[in-house]
């Protein structure tokens, strides 16, 4: 069993996207990405945090948008439409979830999709499912990325996603299919998840449900990519249960350290594509 050590490729991406901001400040560009946060959720707040951060180590310029949960639809919706036409902005982050009485997807569709770094709006997930991606959903590139850094191969493969979300689960098989695997999306009305898993060359799990994926559920060799995070205690663990099925894994992520720093990474990446993509 091997680990894919997210951490190491993401610091790895980091440095490499530093250079290019770097080289991008000589010219008087500055990419920025802002970030809208709405409410107080304890684990989107951490979240933003850690991408803010993430941004300063890298030179890219963050605006922090903090807004208290009773905003109206059409003041977050201005506070959008105002950094749409601000240049200095290349990116727009709406950390979701959002509080009820937001209509989501009329929020990420005020997003301009030329700013939309997270690839949510339905113009990029449009252009994913075609096969001719703009921007890609931070999560599932990065698993793309680690995937392909330890020269795992998903063409022909049978691939289980379990999770059929908008920001991971959706369009992971989608970036799967366009690289040829043969995928199947398990959610919660599967029946005999087991009977699916068992099959799979890759499992990827998405769901967030601690010790969904246990020893029984994968084949030998198989590659194993845990999305999951979940508080038990004081401790952050995945979908899947690390100890027996890492006796199983060809290859296996861990949590946290494996797909976590890639989704930052990424986001990153998607800014500074933006940037270019502008010029
Ligand atoms: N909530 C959970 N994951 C994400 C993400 O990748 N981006 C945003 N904006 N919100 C999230």
């Amino acid at each position: 069993m091997a680990i894919l050590d997210g951490k190491a490729l993401a610091k790895k991406i980091r440095a490499s996207i530093k250079k290019e901001v770097d080289s991008l400040k000589k010219e008087s560009i500055i990419p920025g990405l802002a970030f809208i946060l709405v409410g107080d959720n304890p684990a989107s707040q951490v979240y933003v945090n850690m991408k803010t951060k993430a941004c300063e180590e890298v030179g890219i310029y963050s605006i922090n948008h903090r807004m208290p949960s009773e905003i109206s639809e059409r003041e977050l919706i201005e506070v959008i439409k105002m950094l749409n036409d601000n240049p200095m902005v290349d990116g727009i982050l709406v950390q979701l979830p959002l509080p009820k009485h937001l209509n989501e997807e009329k929020i990420i569709e005020t997003i301009d999709y030329r700013k939309d770094v997270d690839g949510f709006h339905p113009y990029n997930m449009g252009r994913l499912a075609r096969g001719n991606p703009l921007f890609i959903s931070c999560t599932p590139y990065g698993i793309m990325k680690l995937l392909n850094e330890y020269s795992i191969d998903v063409k022909g493969r049978d691939v289980v996603v379990v999770g059929a979300g908008n920001i991971t689960g959706k369009p992971m098989a989608l970036m799967l299919t366009n690289s040829g695997a043969t995928v199947q999306i398990c959610h919660i009305y599967t029946q005999n998840l087991k009977e699916k898993t068992k099959r799979a060359d890759i499992v990827i799990s998405a769901v967030g449900k601690p010790n969904l994926i246990t020893e029984d559920m994968v084949k030998e060799g198989a590659v194993v990519v845990d999305v999951g995070i979940s508080r038990v205690k004081d401790r952050v663990v995945g979908d899947v249960d690390f100890e027996g099925v890492s006796k199983k894994a060809s290859y296996i992520t861990p949590v946290p350290g494996g797909v976590g720093p890639m989704t930052i990474a990424m986001l990153l990446y998607n800014t500074l594509q933006s940037v270019k993509f502008r010029k």
